[in-house]
């Protein structure tokens, strides 16, 4: 099976030229704007192959004030942050409100973004969240049981662990929540059922991918390969 490079990208073989080392079908690349054709060319860096994947896929650490869009008149979108060379093949995974932070995908292959939004396959999503109130034992069975956020149906069971409760005459709450639906303000709409304000929400994992907690908010990096992997076992 070929290995697959995706970060490799044609524009990267051919930055690389600059520095010498690369080679299209034996022969070194002289000048950086040397074309290819990545279907029939070999292309090597270093005598190692390089393989060019169509598929583009980058995990980004969305800041609150950031739209999950590619353009908007008044807001900094997620593109205004991500710096690669394919930027503009990519588009969000899904959604999260303006003021959530946290795990965002940007891919460039739709099949695969609606087959991981699609409500049929029940892809989980966690979040950690600070609430304005108490959240309680009653809750946790609650969503467990499924609440009334005012659509058709109750929610699915969701999973809520409680971290931390700060009791007083404003208490708050720190919790965790694993839904495995993308209801429009879904957790947010699940806390105003049960009584309590959602003040700071953070997506931490969708499917078996985890938000890469050495990337700063505000940045993004391409998926390694295990987690392409992943993503599309998702
Ligand atoms: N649920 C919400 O309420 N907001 C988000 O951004 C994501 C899930």
């Amino acid at each position: 099976m070929q290995r697959k490079y995706p970060q490799r990208s044609k524009k990267m073989a051919e930055s690389r030229s600059k520095t010498g080392g690369v080679t299209v079908n034996g022969a070194p690349v002289l000048k950086p704007e040397t074309k290819i054709d990545p279907e029939k060319d070999v292309v090597a860096l270093q005598g190692k192959q390089l393989f060019y994947s169509s598929f583009v896929g980058l995990m980004f650490h969305k800041p609150a004030g950031c739209v999950t869009a590619t353009q908007d008149r008044c807001q900094k979108t997620v593109m205004d942050y991500i710096d690669h060379p394919r930027k503009k093949d990519v588009f969000p995974v899904g959604r999260l409100d303006l003021d959530t932070e946290g795990l965002l995908f940007l891919i460039n292959d739709g099949d695969l973004s609606h087959r991981m939004l699609s409500p049929r396959h029940h892809v989980p999503k966690t979040y950690e969240a600070q609430i304005a109130g108490e959240v309680t034992k009653e809750d946790v069975q609650a969503f467990e049981e499924g609440v009334d956020i005012g659509e058709k149906k109750k929610t699915l069971p969701a999973q809520l662990e409680i971290l931390e409760v700060n009791a007083g005459e404003t208490p708050t709450s720190q919790i965790r929540l694993t839904i495995c639906e993308g209801k429009f303000h879904q957790v947010k709409r699940m806390f105003e059922a049960v009584g309590v304000t959602v003040v700071y929400l953070k997506r931490l994992s969708m499917g078996s991918l985890k938000l890469d907690e050495t990337l700063a908010t505000g940045d993004s990096r391409a998926l390694t390969q295990e987690e392409l992997e992943c993503l599309k076992e998702s």
